[in-house]
């Protein structure tokens, strides 16, 4: 083996495109959110609907200042109240499941299918009951979950006549209401749809150590149901992230345009002018990024080909059929071994100098939802998946020879564990 390297899990990728698009931002006298925020948006929607660019159109996606606000914030759209279930995976970050809570709905988890991180559709299909009003989806490591199946359920007769809507939105949407987690995936795509169209609503994350980051940052993005309707879901958006305030401080500059209403006591989740130059020029750079990404999941799936074979681990797939991951996270289960092997793995790899992380620690063994009532022992497949877990570390600036390290590191370390 080469010399012992350090390597991070997953360092932002910028550059001095991105520290300038900054500096231009904060000496142009906008420094909140402003007319970078609101093209940076139009971009999001162009990219995700694939369609080109367009200077004035209003989009069916809102910056915000996380994927957690984005769910938060989707909640309030929907009129989530106490006494309504959302249903959502154990098998994912907390975010999923807080969001839920801030919005004052009551949470309901779905268990794993087994050998996979994706809910178990017909556990799903079970857990649906009359106060259901919405279903979350997370795109872990940047797989698409099976949106086709979700509607499936969701559409059914019974299911239909089981939903009790009470807002205006859940009355215009008569079902139960899909919402994709994809705080991962942005930039993948299956069946040739991207990730940010297959839900209702589908919320993105763009902090620090994702793909595509403005340092921390998030989008809501929804399902076009038309000009007139979006225009409505876009401004209540606002109002609801930015204190339900009828103008925002960009209108407001406006000469002799200071009055404004309060419309709600509502919530502050907006984002800056500052992280939308960042995500701008991230745009511009995001298919060179993804390309990298998947060189370098295709170079470990190669080196690890004969672990694969042998049964030794299990590599999550990025690329098959028509589905073509954003390659977020280079998962690897080692079949057979529990969570004491597989910590024994990751401090071994630490010691090499190599940063690895699990992804994920269910949500039942975490404090705050044990606490809640939700027990480990009825989610097995959940708990399954996750003790044997370990992700390596994965960049689009990550050079060859950094790769490599990895590799030879992860190799010895399984030659060693048999
Ligand atoms: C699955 C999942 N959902 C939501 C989030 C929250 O994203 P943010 O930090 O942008 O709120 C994360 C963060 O890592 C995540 O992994």
């Amino acid at each position: 083996m080469t010399k012992k390297m350090n390597i991070p899990f997953s360092p932002p990728d910028i550059t001095v495109e991105e520290a300038d698009a900054v500096r231009d931002a904060l000496l142009s006298g906008w420094i909140t959110t402003g007319p970078r925020v609101k093209e940076f948006e139009r971009r999001i929607a162009a990219f995700c609907s694939q369609e080109e660019y367009k200077e004035d159109v209003l989009p069916h996606v809102v910056c915000l200042s996380s994927a957690t606000a984005s769910m938060e914030m989707a909640y309030r759209l929907i009129g989530i109240k106490p006494s309504d279930e959302v249903i959502i995976p154990a098998y994912t970050y907390t975010a999923t499941a807080s969001s839920v809570l801030h919005a004052g709905g009551k949470l309901v988890m779905c268990d794993s299918q087994p050998g996979t991180f994706e809910m178990d559709y017909e556990q799903l299909a079970r857990l649906i009951t009359p106060r259901t009003k919405v279903i979350v989806a997370v795109d872990i490591a940047g797989v698409i979950c099976d949106y086709d199946r979700i509607y499936e359920i969701v559409n059914r007769p019974e299911t239909k006549a089981m939903f009790h809507a009470e807002s205006d939105i859940q009355k215009e949407y008569g079902r139960v209401i899909v919402l994709a987690d994809c705080a991962h995936s942005f930039g993948s795509s299956k069946d040739g749809k991207m990730a940010g169209t297959w839900a209702d609503f589908n919320a993105f994350s763009f902090h620090a150590v994702k793909n595509f980051t403005t340092a921390e940052g998030g989008a809501l993005a929804w399902r076009s149901l038309g000009e007139e309707r979006d225009a409505l879901l876009y401004r209540k958006l606002q109002l609801l992230s930015l204190h339900g305030q009828s103008k925002d401080a960009f209108a407001k500059t406006k000469l002799g345009a200071w009055e404004y209403d309060v419309v709600g006591a509502y919530y502050k989740a907006n984002m800056t002018d500052i992280m939308a130059a960042i995500g701008l020029v991230q745009m511009r750079r995001y298919p060179e990024m993804l390309a990298r990404r998947e060189q370098i999941i295709n170079y470990y799936n190669c080196r690890l080909k004969e672990f694969v074979d042998n049964g030794t681990i299990q590599v999550l797939r990025h690329f098959f059929d028509s589905h073509h991951s954003n390659g977020h996270l280079y998962q690897v289960r080692m079949i057979g071994k529990g969570e004491a092997e597989r910590n024994a793995v990751i401090t071994r790899m630490a010691e090499l100098g190599v940063a690895t992380n699990v992804h994920f620690k269910p949500l039942p063994m975490m404090t705050a939802y044990s606490e809640l009532g939700f027990d480990i022992s009825n989610f097995p497949a959940a708990y399954d998946y996750y003790k044997n877990e370990i992700t390596l570390p994965l960049w689009s600036k990550m050079t060859d020879k950094q790769a490599e390290y990895v590799m030879d590191c992860f190799v010895e370390v399984l030659r060693q564990n048999k």
